[in-house]
Parts: structure tokens; sequence; C-alpha cells
């Protein structure tokens, strides 16, 4: 038998007339993690779909522990030891961890689930892999982390010993990655097989053994992590250089666009309510938040945008009161936002690219004259956005579920740039989206700004913040707890600040 647990061949996958994978390969050796990447939409997930059953393939060879399968379903990919964790969650969020975890493979005794032989098993992959779970709390109660860490368990307790990860750090923080990375350490120390998939290349730089790249549904090659470089699969990807850090011009910073004074808000916990902030954004300046998930960033943002009630203290959008508006009132009042979910208020995906592109105005001209609608208007609008934000594939009648994460990300920060206004909240704009498409919408960013905007960027990924923000404030257990000048920031005294120390420099006091 050869090395290789997984050997994809000459793989051809179409949707219809696009054609999401023309040239597939991928090889996965026992006991390696094996990255691959590529650009969005280039078909990294419909690759794995494949080998997990959730698509058939069109032609190719697929084989699983060198036996040849020609019609994988998810039954038999299970069976053959192959599992995935998805891009979007798939848990049950009225049942509990250990529920989920046993779902259509409860253990019985008698007529009943034997709760107790579940616990055990399941506590033993808890112990084994240092992977730490409430197996008593609801998934709507638990972190982004460990859901992940559920979905993994999951997976594991069903046999897997090829375990695909689609993208699992897109949705957490640097600690949670952190974490992660120790899991899988841990995995492979036992001898399972890994597949990453991510977008951020130190990440894939510091966990693979191998790496391999696609793009636009080709296999470009493979690569030993020991001998390439972040720059070398960069140009692997998308064909040219990348630059990440994007030239920043002195703007002249101009009036205050955003004024939030003593703002508190109820919390999703009880470290995210939002006790007492003060805030001020002035048009031509980039402001960023940072913070460890769950200390109030989303509600704080919430409150802003009118999706969340502000139990005290108001905002003021260029001058006007907009405490307590309405999401809808918010929005013609001049700030557009770039939502955390794409999916749950990003994008109606059940609609096309352009009805998502235009959503936010189709009730005004020229897109709309009295109770008619103007076709062309919308068609040259929505052709003219795509274009711009390089929205893959162009065909802006398409629906937009079957798009890739990265390209239904741009969708959103398109529709949010374009209506303009008076400041734009952008939150996590480049999470899940490839680097090409990073340097773009960071390059927008900083042209919203210089075009005399406000924007408050709250991001995760604190490379980010310091590359683009003018200032930066830190948010911790719903207060601010330090503010600097980006220049004098850096990942160390943000870190600090992020873990509830306190600013040296300023003592969180100046604004
Ligand atoms: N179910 C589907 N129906 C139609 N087209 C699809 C479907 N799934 C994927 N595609 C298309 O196939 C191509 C590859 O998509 P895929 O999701 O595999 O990309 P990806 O490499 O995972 O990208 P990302 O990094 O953005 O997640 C894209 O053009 C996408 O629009
Ligand atoms: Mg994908």
């Amino acid at each position: 038998m050869s090395d290789y647990v997984v050997e994809m061949k000459s793989i051809v996958k179409n949707f219809g007339t696009v054609q999401a994978v023309k040239n597939g390969n991928f090889t996965l050796k026992k006991g390696e993690i094996h990255s691959l990447i590529g650009e969005n939409g280039a078909g990294k997930s419909t690759m794995m779909k494949m080998l997990y059953g959730m698509y058939g393939f069109d032609a190719g060879e697929v084989k699983v522990k060198g036996e040849t399968l020609t019609h994988i379903t998810p039954k038999l990919a299970i069976e053959k030891g192959v599992g995935m964790v998805h891009q979007e969650f798939m848990l049950v969020n009225e049942l509990t961890v250990l529920e989920n975890i046993i779902l259509g493979f409860e253990p019985q005794k008698g007529m009943t689930i034997d709760f107790d032989a579940a616990r055990a098993n399941v506590q033993k992959y808890i112990d084994q892999y240092g992977m730490d779970i409430q197996m008593h709390k609801r998934i709507n109660q638990i972190s982004v982390g460990e859901a992940q860490r559920v979905e993994i368990i999951k997976i594991l307790t069903r046999g897997a010993d090829i375990i695909i990860l689609d993208e699992p750090t897109a949705v957490l923080t640097p600690q949670e990655s952190r974490r992660l990375f120790e899991i899988l350490g841990n995995l492979r120390r036992d001898g399972k097989s890994v597949v990453f998939i991510s977008h951020k290349l130190d990440e894939v730089m510091e966990i693979s053994d191998r790496i391999s790249v696609m793009r636009q549904g080709n296999y470009v090659g493979t690569v030993d992590k020991k001998a390439t470089s972040p720059k070398e699969l960069a140009k692997m990807m998308i064909g040219r250089e990348v630059f990440l850090n994007i030239e920043r011009k002195a703007t002249e910073v101009g009036d205050v666009v955003l004024k939030v004074e003593n703002l508190w808000t109820s919390g999703e916990k009880e470290i995210s309510k939002i006790r007492g902030v003060d805030l001020e954004v002035r048009a031509g300046e980039i402001v960023g938040v940072a913070g460890i998930d769950g200390n109030g960033q989303s509600e704080f943002i919430e409150a802003i945008t009118g999706l969340r009630k502000v139990e005290k203290g108001r905002i003021i959008l260029d001058g006007k009161d907009i405490t307590n508006f309405s999401p809808k009132k918010v929005r013609k009042s001049g700030l557009a936002h770039v939502p955390e979910d794409r999916n749950i208020r990003g994008l109606n995906r059940s609609m096309s690219i352009r009805d998502n592109l235009v959503a936010v105005q189709i009730d005004e001209a020229p897109f709309s004259k009295g109770i008619l609608l103007n076709d062309k208007a919308i068609m040259e609008y929505a052709n003219d956005l795509s274009e711009k934000f390089d929205i893959r594939p162009r065909k802006p009648e398409m629906i937009t579920q079957s798009l890739s994460g990265g390209n239904a990300q741009k969708i959103v920060v398109a529709r949010e740039v374009a209506i303009g206004g008076k400041l734009l909240v952008a939150s996590q704009p480049t999470r899940g989206v490839d680097i090409g498409a990073i340097e773009s919408i960071r390059s927008i960013l900083e042209k919203v700004k210089e075009q005399g905007l406000g924007v408050l960027l709250v991001s995760a990924d604190l490379e980010e913040l310091l590359s683009l923000s003018d200032r930066i404030v830190v948010m911790y257990e719903g207060r601010i707890s330090g503010r600097m000048d980006a220049a004098e920031a850096n990942e160390d005294n943000l870190g600090l600040l992020m873990m509830g120390g306190r600013n040296a420099s300023k003592g969180g006091e100046a604004s």
C-alpha cells in the first residue's frame, strides 16, 4: 500500500455552467497536516466536499487508504474514516453539546439512550486531545471556538482518522487559534491525518507539513513547508506578488462624525454588556477596535447600528442624535455597515448577487420609479460593482447561496462602501477572504477614509488593525481599557490591554 491515505487525481466538478474544479489533485500522507490554499472560489471546499461525499465528481479518481471509491456518500466517507468540519457549522442550537456529538449515533441501553456511556466516551477524547468543552451546555451558550471543538470531537467519535477543517481559524480569536493548533498537533502525534484550509499564510507556515495550492479550479502544485515562503505561496496562489501593507496617506482629519457618550447596553453574556463607553470618530480617520471576541465589541456595534437597545447614553451621527433609531433609519442617516456575520445579517442567501448589491437602495432612484423597478439601472450598477470589487463569478443573476465564502463577503463590502454616507462601520471585513481580496478590501477602506468618511473598524486581526488604523481603542469586558495612536501600538501592548491589563502610556484617559 502507498504512503497516502488520500489520493485525488484529475478531478473535475461542474455545477451547471460553473466549472468549480477543472483539474484537481490532492494527496494526503498518514500523520501529516496538509494545508490547502488558494483564492476565493479556487475550488478548495468543493474538492474536500467531494472527498467527504457531499458532492459527486464528474471525472477523475479518488482513493482512500488505497481503495478506489467511485461513488462516495457521506455515510461511506465516515466508514472510511473521513470527517469534515465545515466553513459554516452544522450543529443544532437547541440541543446540548453532548446530544449534538452523539446525534444519529446514540449508544443504546435497552430502549433508551445510554447517556452515561456517551459521556464517558466523549470524556476520553477530551482528555486525549486536550479539548476543553462543556457537555451539558446548549450550542447557543458556547463560544465559536468551543463549538468548533465540539465539531472535531463529533467526527472523532465517529472514528475519523482523516480530518478536514475548512477555514477553521476564520472565526477564531488568536488565542483560540493557538488552542486549535495544539489540538491539531495532538491529532498528528496520534497518527491522524489533517487537511487544513486557510487564507492565513502565517498559520499555514506554522502548522503544515506540506501545502497544496489551487487556482481557479486547477491544481498548481504541492510544496514542503520547510522549502517555501509566504511570498512564494502568495505568488503560486494568484500569479503575482501581493502587497498587504497598504500605503497610508496622511489625511486631513475633519469634524466628528460619530460621537458615543456614556453608552450602556445589555449583553449576550455578562462580560459583554456595554458599560459606559465614550468614543469619537472623525471624518478622514480610521478608528480600530481591538479586543478578544465576546468583550462587547459586537454589542457595541449593534447599538450604534440600531440592532441593540441603548439603555443609557447617546449616539450622535453627524450632529444628529440617532440613539435607538431603527437600523433602517440609522442607515438613512448616513451610516453604512459591513456586519460581522455575512450569513445572518449581511446577505440574503436565497437572492441573487445583483439583488443583494442593490438591496439597501432598491426603493430609491434610479433603481425605483414609483412602483416600477428600473432593471437596466440595477443591472448596470450590479455589473459595475462586480467589476470593481472583483466578485466571482461575474454572474449577477447567480444566487449567492452557491458563492464561495470570500466572494459572499465581497458583495457585502461592495454594497456598503458604494452607498457612501458619513460613517462606515466595518466588522471583521476581511474574515474568510483571500489575500488578493484582503489587499483590495484594505485599500478600499483606505480610499473611503481619503474621501472623508469616518471609519470604525472592528477586527480580531491585530495585524489588520495595526496596518489600517489611525487610532486604536481596546475593549475589555464592555469598557474601553485603553486608547492609543496607531503609531504607538504594537501586538504586545494591545495584547496586554486585550487581556485586561492597564494602558501604561495613557491610562485609558485620552480620547
Ligand atoms: N453548490 C454550488 N453550486 C454552484 N456553484 C458552486 C457551488 N459550490 C461552489 N460553487 C462554485 O464553485 C467555485 C469553487 O467554490 P469553492 O467553494 O470550492 O471555493 P473555495 O476555494 O472554497 O473558496 P473560499 O476561499 O471563498 O471559500 C466557485 O466559483 C463557486 O461559486
Ligand atoms: Mg471555501
